[in-house]
């Protein structure tokens, strides 16, 4: 009998009654220390007051309206992100996967009105994760995601990653964006080089196509900038924005420039949910957060940290990590033990890692994380390295 939730996950018998910061608290009472925030959602933990705050606020006031109305949170919450960042404009969401729904869109949108309508194609890449509508799957291409879902969306070719004669030979004129992940998350925390995501830059630019970030996992603070671009001083067209935006409330945006964003007149797009007076009140507090004075620069000095305790721990265990990677506080741990193993030993030393592609385990901890955690986090790791370890031998 198939049961009342449709059977889509693999879950942990795990069941969280509460959360506090950096820590989740299952139904029998243990503390687990959480590494994985909800995979990058939680970007401020669990209960942030100033979170809280926003959200009951709000909630006595005004739970919905339509975009039928004006929405003064949306207002404010997008005149932040104008000011914060390359973009001119901000259409909301409720998650990743509907922002890459709508990227796609806007992309075509502006070739046709441009007089430009065989400029159909988006170029991504192997290994990357847009979400799991029809657009997002085909973005994707990954067998994994498409398999029995066909037929697709047409008008996505699909890269080998960091391969740049592939890419400057697949450009032609049916050619309308480019889509990356600047660190893909699912695909195992693979960071795209700065030196890439320039290159990537001057061949849209050179080819008068779009470049697409897909930044639902990477951005919001997770590198140490406020979005992962910026780190290679290079801006999108269009950016993808979920997970972290919304802290923990179903938020997400799609960010662009005036002019990729010129196709998308009254009655093109719209969300009933999207840009909503809950989400948009918490996404202000996640943005005012982040973007206070000194805030990104402890994220980057808590980063280093937490990289040089890892690698203590790789040097530890090399029977069961071989390296680590990725950027800021979205870190992965490539393993030689089965990944799985590894997650499922934090379980037992109840702390919270997330497995990612290429055998790796995903560690994401709410950007607030302290050092005394972070230590903690680091003991708790050592304990499920050893069990890992001692089950091998
Ligand atoms: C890079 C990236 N894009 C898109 C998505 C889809 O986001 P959502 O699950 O909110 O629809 C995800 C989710 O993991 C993601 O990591």
């Amino acid at each position: 009998m198939i049961p009342a939730i449709l059977p889509t996950y693999n879950r942990a018998p795990l069941s969280f009654v509460k959360g506090e910061g950096a820590w989740l608290i299952e139904a029998d009472g243990r503390r687990f220390l959480d590494l994985g925030a909800g995979i990058a959602v939680n970007a401020l933990g669990h209960a942030h007051p100033r979170l809280v705050a926003a959200l009951t606020d709000q909630a006595q006031a005004l739970w919905h309206v339509s975009n039928l109305y004006q929405i003064p949170a949306q207002q404010k919450l997008a005149e932040m992100l104008v000011a914060e960042t390359f973009a001119d404009t901000v259409f909301f969401t409720n998650s990743g996967t509907e922002s890459c729904e709508l990227a796609v869109k806007m992309v075509r949108k502006h070739f046709h009105d441009a007089g430009q309508p065989e400029r159909v194609e988006i170029l991504t890449f192997e290994g990357s994760f847009h979400g799991r509508s029809s657009a997002g799957i085909a973005a994707a291409g990954s067998e994994k995601m498409t398999k029995g879902f066909g037929p697709l969306l047409p008008g996505f070719r699909h890269l080998p990653f960091g391969n740049h004669e592939a890419l400057q030979s697949a450009v032609n004129d049916r050619t309308a964006a480019i889509m990356v992940e600047p660190v893909q998350g699912e695909g195992g925390i693979r960071a795209l080089p700065d030196a890439c995501l320039k290159g990537l830059r001057d061949l849209c630019d050179q080819h008068g196509i779009l470049m697409i970030l897909d930044e639902v996992q990477c951005g919001v603070g997770r590198t140490g900038r406020l979005f992962a671009h910026e780190w290679a001083g290079v801006s999108p067209d269009i950016m993808m924005v979920a997970k972290g935006i919304g802290g923990g409330f179903p938020l997400g945006a799609v960010l662009a420039t005036a002019d990729a964003a010129s196709g998308m007149t009254a009655g093109t797009h719209g969300s009933t949910y999207g840009g909503n007076p809950l989400g948009c009140a918490v996404g202000c507090a996640v943005l005012e957060t982040v973007c206070a004075d000194g805030f990104l620069e402890e994220v980057r000095r808590k980063a280093g940290l937490m990289r040089q305790a890892l690698e203590g721990l790789v040097a530890e265990f090399p029977g069961v990590f071989a390296e680590v990677r990725g950027a800021g506080l979205m870190l992965g741990l490539v393993c030689r033990a089965p990944n799985t193993d590894v997650v499922q030993a934090g379980y037992g030393a109840e702390v919270l890692v997330v497995p990612a592609a290429e055998n790796v385990v995903r560690l994401l901890p709410p950007l607030t994380i302290t050092d005394a955690e972070i230590r903690e986090a680091l003991a708790r790791l050592r304990k499920a390295a050893a069990s890992v370890q001692a089950d091998a031998a």
